[in-house]
């Protein structure tokens, strides 16, 4: 892979706005709060200073509630060149800002990355003329890591169940995966604005990016939760899209276990300590509620309809994230590699695409409808690292450096041909391979 670190130097570098970096150069002119997460992991490589300043620039624009929102508005932005600027959410006063300048946000907010990447910024310091500086960047953050987790656990879980409820499928990352598909077609679309998508003008095809239908129930959602003032309780009582996410709920469980590492690196209270681990107790024990046995795979909950969304994504995989029991990781690992997800022989590698092929939605090219995406890759290679899978992270850490040595930093891939899909130079494809690299 001779050139490939300095080539996604290169890509950060290009996307770097001073102190923090943009998603991509056009179709994401913003900082996105999981993207940003995954930046820093990447950047931990570079040094412990622009990583840590990666997060703090995102934690300026968390709101009083522990909310890190999705995305932090970049100010020099052309005009235009996003859909739901700044000027669509009227929330900037609910972000408290470090340097006391409010900062415009986004009121959504995305799976919490956020505690794995401040813990590798120090791993990758420690020892090194860094650790200091990673050490105080942990100190500082700590607290706000806290308040994100606990809003996480409680205005996002009242039910007290381990399990996430997102508003939006924005919030879970996976914006136009099949997960969602019963659950947004149950949204009823009320009179909405006319409104132009500057997204499809940042890609080759439409096919690429979410249909008319999903951007109409997307922006439609929007509407209502700022109608509601993002008032969590009139949200809980009247929102139409209220979704256990399994996929969120595993990263905040993995999440959690980096807080407790955190939490003994800083001196944090030991009451602290124990609190995080019963969430870490609670998100296991709710994920495990929602394995399917026949489709073997967990599956996220429509809370509207009390069902639970059956289809055959890479989110079933969640238990393999949050960490399971060697029986469970066992069979959920056969099926990874099984011919219903990475190991159907049509696939130019052996890298699990966001659908299975077997399902009737599947679509190669349609963003997470079956496309393979390198960060989710990245956060399988981790788990399996974590888990003592180190034959099977190897190979998987190979491959998708095999994938992005032939298509770039894309966005996201074709699963059978490798096509590079979405955006061009995309930061975070870029972060994981130097993580992978260094
Ligand atoms: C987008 O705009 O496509 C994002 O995924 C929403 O955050």
């Amino acid at each position: 892979f001779a050139g490939m670190f300095e080539e996604a130097v290169r890509v950060l570098r290009r996307n770097d706005m001073g102190g923090w970096t943009r998603a991509a150069p056009e179709l994401y002119p913003h900082q996105w709060s999981w993207d940003s997460a995954f930046i820093a992991i990447g950047l931990a490589r570079l040094g412990a200073r622009r990583a840590a300043s990666e997060l703090t620039t995102l934690l300026d624009g968390q709101w009083t509630t522990g909310k890190i929102p999705h995305i932090v508005f970049n100010p020099k932005a052309p005009p235009g060149s996003y859909l739901l600027g700044p000027e669509h959410w009227a929330s900037a006063s609910l972000s408290r800002s470090a340097s006391g300048t409010p900062r415009p946000t986004s009121a959504l907010c995305q799976p919490p990355v956020h505690a794995i990447a401040a813990l590798r910024i120090f791993e990758v310091a420690r020892g090194t003329a860094d650790e200091d500086e990673a050490r105080s960047f942990l100190s500082g953050g700590y607290a706000n890591l806290l308040a994100w987790h606990r809003y996480l656990a409680t205005a996002r879980d009242p039910e007290g169940s381990g399990l996430v409820t997102i508003y939006h499928p924005w919030e879970s990352g996976t914006d136009n995966s099949p997960r969602w598909d019963e659950a947004l077609a149950n949204v009823k679309v009320g009179e909405l604005s006319p409104y132009a998508r500057p997204d499809l003008g940042f890609v080759d095809e439409p096919s690429e990016r979410p249909t008319a239908e999903e951007y109409d129930r997307y922006l439609w959602l929007v509407d209502l939760l700022k109608r509601s003032r993002y008032d969590e309780g009139r949200i809980y009582r009247s929102h139409p899209f209220l979704v256990k996410d399994v996929l969120f709920s595993a990263i905040l469980v993995a999440a959690n276990e980096a807080l407790v590492e955190i939490s003994r690196i800083v001196g944090a209270r030991e009451r602290d300590v124990e609190m995080i681990g019963r969430w870490i107790e609670r998100g296991r024990r709710g994920l495990d509620a929602c394995y399917d046995g026949d489709l073997g795979l967990c599956l996220d909950r429509d809370l509207r309809s009390d069902e639970p969304l059956r289809v055959r994504t890479i989110a079933g995989f969640a238990p393999l994230i949050s960490g399971c029991t060697d029986t469970l990781r066992e069979k959920l690992l056969l099926l990874l590699y099984s011919g219903t997800f990475a190991g159907d022989d049509r696939l130019r590698w052996p890298l699990p695409p966001s659908t299975s092929p077997r399902e009737a939605r599947f679509h190669p090219r349609a963003y997470w409808r079956g496309p393979v995406w390198p960060v989710i890759s990245w956060l399988l290679w981790r788990s399996l690292k974590l888990a003592g899978e180190e034959g099977r992270a190897a190979d998987l850490r190979r491959s998708s450096l095999e994938q992005l040595a032939a298509g770039g930093f894309a966005e996201y891939f074709e699963p059978f041909t490798g096509e590079p899909l979405g955006s061009d130079d995309q930061s975070w494809t870029a972060a994981v391979a130097l993580d992978w690299l260094a």
